[in-house]
C-alpha cells in the first residue's frame, strides 16, 4: 500500500491541503528518453528531468516536433519510454502503473471520440473503464463544468470541434484525477470558448488539481501558468516561473564596433546600460520591450561616433520563442 491517497479518495472539489498525505511532486521525470523505431530512428526525448509540484499549473512549450506530446503520452501510458524513470503522484509508472495511471487524466492532442455516441454515453463509458461505480459517477456535474449540458444527449457527430475537445476534457475528469494533462486543449477553439476553457482550467487548479498543458500560444501560457517548461529537440531547455522566464526573454545585447578609437563613454550613452571595451567596442544591454534599437543608434549618432559594424545577440530561448510565436495567427 502506498502512503498516499488513491484517486478514489480524491475529489476535484476538495482542497489538497491534507498535510502528510499528499506528495510534494505531482510528476517527477528523470532521464526520460524516447527513441521511436522504424527505419529511421527519431530521438524524441533525450534525457528529460522535470519536476511538477503538486498544485502547480505548468505550461509545456516548444516548437512542432519538440517532444511535448511524446512526454505527455508517456505519462498517459500511450507511449512506452526507452529509458528513465517517471513517478506520477509518487507512483512509479512501471512498478505501479495502474495507480500511476489512475492519478492522471489526459486530454490528447488528437480528437479521437466515437462520433456515434453522445457526450453523456462517452463519459459513462470512460467512468466504467476506470472502474468508477455508478453511484460515484459525476456525469452531470462534469457535463455542466465543460458547458455541454445542452448537448449531453446529442450524438457527438453533431458537435462542433471545440465542443468535441470539451468532451475530451470531460472524459479526462471522470475518475477525479488529482492531475490533469492537456495536450493543446485550445487548438482550434474560438476565442470565447478558449476563454471559457481557461476559466475552467483555472477553477480546477484552484480546487487543487495539478495542471500540465501544452500550447503554442505564449499568451495562453502567460495567462494561465505559474511556470513554463520549454522543450526543444527533445531536451528541456528551460523551466522557470512564468514571470522570470518572460523577463529572461526580454533581454538583448547590441555590440557596436566603432570606426575610430574611443577613450571615454559619451554622455548621450549614459542613459543606457552601456560598456566600453577599448579601443573600439561598445556593448549595450537593453530590454526590447522598453527600448527600441533605433533609440540607441540615435544616441550613438548624437555622440558623433561612426559605426563600422554592429551585431545583436539573443539567446537560444529567444530563437525558440520566435519559432513558437511565429506560428500564432495574428488577432487570434
Ligand atoms: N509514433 C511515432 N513514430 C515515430 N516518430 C514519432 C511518433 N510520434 C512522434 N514522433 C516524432 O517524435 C518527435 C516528437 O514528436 P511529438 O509529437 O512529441 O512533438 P510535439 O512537441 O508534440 O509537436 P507538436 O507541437 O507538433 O504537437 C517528432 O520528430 C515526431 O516526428
Ligand atoms: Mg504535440
Amino acid at each position: 500500500m502506498s502512503k498516499h491517497s488513491t484517486t478514489a479518495d480524491i475529489n476535484l472539489s476538495r482542497s489538497t491541503s491534507q498535510p502528510g498525505l499528499l506528495p510534494d511532486l505531482a510528476i517527477r521525470a528523470r532521464g526520460l528518453r524516447k527513441t521511436y523505431g522504424g527505419s529511421k530512428k527519431i530521438e524524441a526525448l533525450r534525457g528529460v528531468d522535470l519536476d511538477i509540484p503538486r498544485g502547480a499549473i505548468v505550461g509545456l512549450l516548444g516548437p512542432n516536433g519538440a517532444g511535448k506530446s511524446t512526454f505527455i503520452n508517456i505519462l498517459a501510458g500511450l507511449v512506452i519510454k526507452s529509458a528513465g524513470d517517471v513517478r506520477i503522484w509518487d507512483f512509479d509508472i512501471d512498478q505501479d502503473s495502474r495507480r500511476a495511471r489512475s492519478a492522471i487524466g489526459v486530454v490528447p492532442q488528437e480528437i479521437n471520440i466515437d462520433a456515434f455516441f453522445t457526450p453523456r454515453e462517452l463519459l459513462e463509458f470512460q467512468a466504467g473503464l476506470y472502474g468508477v461505480p455508478p453511484s460515484e459517477r459525476r456525469t452531470d456535474e462534469i457535463l455542466k463544468a465543460v458547458h455541454l449540458t445542452d448537448q449531453a444527449d446529442s450524438t457527438s457527430r453533431s458537435l462542433s470541434g471545440g465542443m468535441r475537445r470539451r468532451v475530451l476534457v470531460g472524459k479526462a475528469m471522470v475518475h477525479s484525477p488529482p492531475i490533469l494533462v492537456l495536450d493543446e486543449p485550445t487548438a482550434g477553439v474560438d476565442v470565447e470558448l478558449r476563454q471559457q476553457l481557461w476559466d475552467h482550467i483555472r477553477e480546477l487548479n484552484q480546487a487543487g488539481v495539478t495542471v500540465v498543458l501544452t500550447t503554442h500560444y505564449l499568451e495562453e501560457a502567460q495567462q494561465l501558468c505559474d511556470s513554463i517548461a520549454i522543450i526543444h529537440h527533445g531536451e528541456l531547455v528551460a523551466h522557470d516561473s512564468t514571470d522570470r522566464l518572460i523577463e529572461r526573454l526580454d533581454r538583448k545585447e547590441l555590440t557596436i564596433l566603432l570606426a575610430d578609437d574611443l577613450s571615454e563613454m559619451p554622455k548621450t550613452l549614459a542613459a543606457f546600460n552601456c560598456q566600453l571595451h577599448p579601443p573600439r567596442r561598445l556593448s549595450i544591454h537593453y530590454r526590447p520591450s522598453e527600448t527600441g534599437i533605433e533609440e540607441i543608434l540615435a544616441a550613438v549618432r548624437q555622440a558623433n561616433l561612426t559605426i563600422a559594424d554592429l551585431t545583436t545577440e539573443e539567446g537560444d530561448l529567444e530563437d525558440i520563442f520566435l519559432a513558437l510565436t511565429r506560428r500564432v495567427p495574428s488577432g487570434d
